[in-house]
């Protein structure tokens, strides 16, 4: 719908549905911020540069002042309000950050809790070079970038982890099922004896 207010769009924010009526000139960032009031997404630099206005629309990594509100109409945003696993449990990449003081301020959290996660997705095992290159693009002025790599190391290799735990847990079900046919079998022949 266009009003002479503006534009209605409809979004889904972290899972969320939201409509709102917004100027088409209105970046997404400002309509994160200012309409949604989620301000966890933040504004550096408003040229691209600085990566802390990082949210995902429709699973690809975005720095929301190089876009426009309305561009985002019938997407699926993700900010850093909903990168958590649950609103009691942080990730495994926001854990790894807290453990290896990879932010001070938090300001450049969301560009760099992002683009780990899309590094992960890709490559569970990247390098020292590697993890530089993803990150590229974020600024962060706080830690000098060493507690940074060290986060998305360990959120690597916990990543890792998690997953072979996930794995040997659905062969042990796997193989437990036909033992479990089996008991019940028996417990169902001593029964009719
Ligand atoms: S505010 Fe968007 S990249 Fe800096
Ligand atoms: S923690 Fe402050 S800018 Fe990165």
């Amino acid at each position: 719908m266009t009003t002479h207010e503006g534009v209605g769009i409809n979004v889904t924010v972290n899972g969320e549905s939201r409509d709102a009526i917004i100027d088409v000139r209105e970046t997404l960032v400002d309509f994160i911020r200012v309409d949604l009031g989620l301000t966890g997404t933040h504004v550096g630099c408003r040229t691209g540069d600085c990566g802390a206005c990082t949210v995902t629309v429709d699973g690809e990594v975005v720095k929301s002042c190089l876009a426009l509100g309305v561009s985002a109409d019938k997407a699926e945003i993700r900010t850093i309000e909903g990168f958590a696993e649950s609103s009691e449990h942080l990730s495994i990449i926001q854990t790894a950050f807290w453990e290896e003081f990879g932010f001070q301020c938090g300001y450049c959290l969301p560009g760099m809790l992002f683009c780990t996660e899309e590094l992960l997705k890709k490559n569970p095992d990247p390098s020292e070079a590697e993890i530089r290159e993803a990150i590229d693009g974020n600024l962060c002025r706080c830690t000098g970038y060493h507690g940074i790599i060290r986060a998305v190391r360990r959120a690597a290799e916990e990543t890792s982890q998690a997953q072979r735990e996930k794995d040997e847990l659905r062969d042990e079900e796997v193989w437990a099922r036909p033992g479990e046919r089996v008991d019940r079998a028996l417990r169902g022949r001593e029964s009719e004896s």
